[in-house]
């Protein structure tokens, strides 16, 4: 197996809001990155957002302007899966679809070294079936990033039933290479985060539902009775509620009826009301 101090290029799949932001915490620490996703527009857009996450950083001094260039000059963007044979790590941050997961990574094993290991930024989905779709088993791990990564401290590292320890090892190291700080889950749905996380979503979303409060309510009540930066309803729109909905339905399938995401969510997202990434969720977010 490569190991964590002969990682120079660090591939990533899918420039999307997650992808984008692990590629910008990969190069902000000194890595070259390859960001890939299947189309022009897709990566131009993960680049500008980039470049806008990391002028916000430099407008809040946590780097520099030339830090802000270095780490450009460091990351490339393609559309070109191939290219991804230069990485020694790949990490996939695409959509939540098992089917298309196992082909990205069907595909990785084809192109990227036999040696390299391969992370997968899942927030539910099984490591262990991702996995199954490659001949490295072993080198297949969970890296599950929080959003926004550039801000957020913790990185969750997922164990499939393959997965060696030497593995697991270097995606903690690799992590905290990263400036992050990690916790470890089984391979069980949801993890820690998201099986916690997403029915106190969910929940929020059915209280709102049922009438128990105003949605500014349901926030301001938990933002003020617990702590917690945003409220059920407000991170929901910042996680996107197609994102929600895809884990709320995989914790549903696996653990049962007390998952059951919330008839709500099911209709904002048929809707097309993603959140903040469509303008509209539980709130507006137009201008
Ligand atoms: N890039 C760079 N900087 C950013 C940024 C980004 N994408 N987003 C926010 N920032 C910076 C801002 O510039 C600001 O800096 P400053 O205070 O020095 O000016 C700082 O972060 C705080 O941002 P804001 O003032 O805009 O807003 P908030 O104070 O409300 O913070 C937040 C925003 C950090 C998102 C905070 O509300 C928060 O922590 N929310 C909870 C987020 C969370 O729980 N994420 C995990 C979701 S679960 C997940 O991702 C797993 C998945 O599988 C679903």
């Amino acid at each position: 197996m490569r190991g964590f101090e002969e990682i120079e290029t660090v591939g990533v799949v899918g420039a999307g809001t997650m992808g984008n932001g692990i590629a910008q915490v990969a190069a902000t620490a000194g890595y070259d990155v390859l960001m890939r996703d299947i189309e022009p527009e897709y990566v131009e857009s993960g680049l500008d957002a980039v470049d806008e996450s990391l002028s916000r950083l430099v407008a809040n001094d946590t780097i520099t302007e030339t830090e802000k260039t270095d780490a450009q000059a460091r990351l490339t963007g393609t559309t070109d899966l191939g290219r991804l044979a230069e990485a020694d790590v790949v990490i996939e941050a695409a959509v939540e679809k098992m089917d298309i997961k196992q082909d990205i990574f069907a595909d990785l094993d084809a192109v990227v070294d036999d040696d390299v290991v391969l992370a997968t930024n899942t927030s539910t989905l099984s490591i262990t079936t991702i996995a199954a779709a490659t001949d490295r088993a072993q080198q297949v791990v969970g890296l599950h990033f929080m959003n926004p990564v550039p801000v957020m401290k913790g990185v969750e590292v997922v164990t499939g039933e393959k997965t060696t320890d030497a593995v697991t090892d270097l995606a903690h190291e690799f992590a905290e290479a990263l400036g992050k700080e990690t916790w470890e889950s089984d391979d069980k749905p949801g993890f820690v985060s998201n099986r916690i996380l997403m029915p106190w979503i969910n929940e929020g979303i059915r209280a709102f539902d049922e009438g128990v409060a105003t949605k500014e309510d349901i926030d301001r009540g938990m933002k003020l009775g617990t702590n917690v930066p945003m409220g059920p309803l407000e991170l929901a729109d910042h996680i996107g509620l197609d994102i929600c909905l895809d884990a709320t339905e995989t914790l549903h399938e696996e653990l049962g009826d007390r998952y059951k995401p919330a008839y709500l969510l099911h209709r904002k997202v048929d809707a097309g009301d993603l959140g903040k990434k469509t303008g509209e969720g539980f709130y507006s977010y137009e201008g």
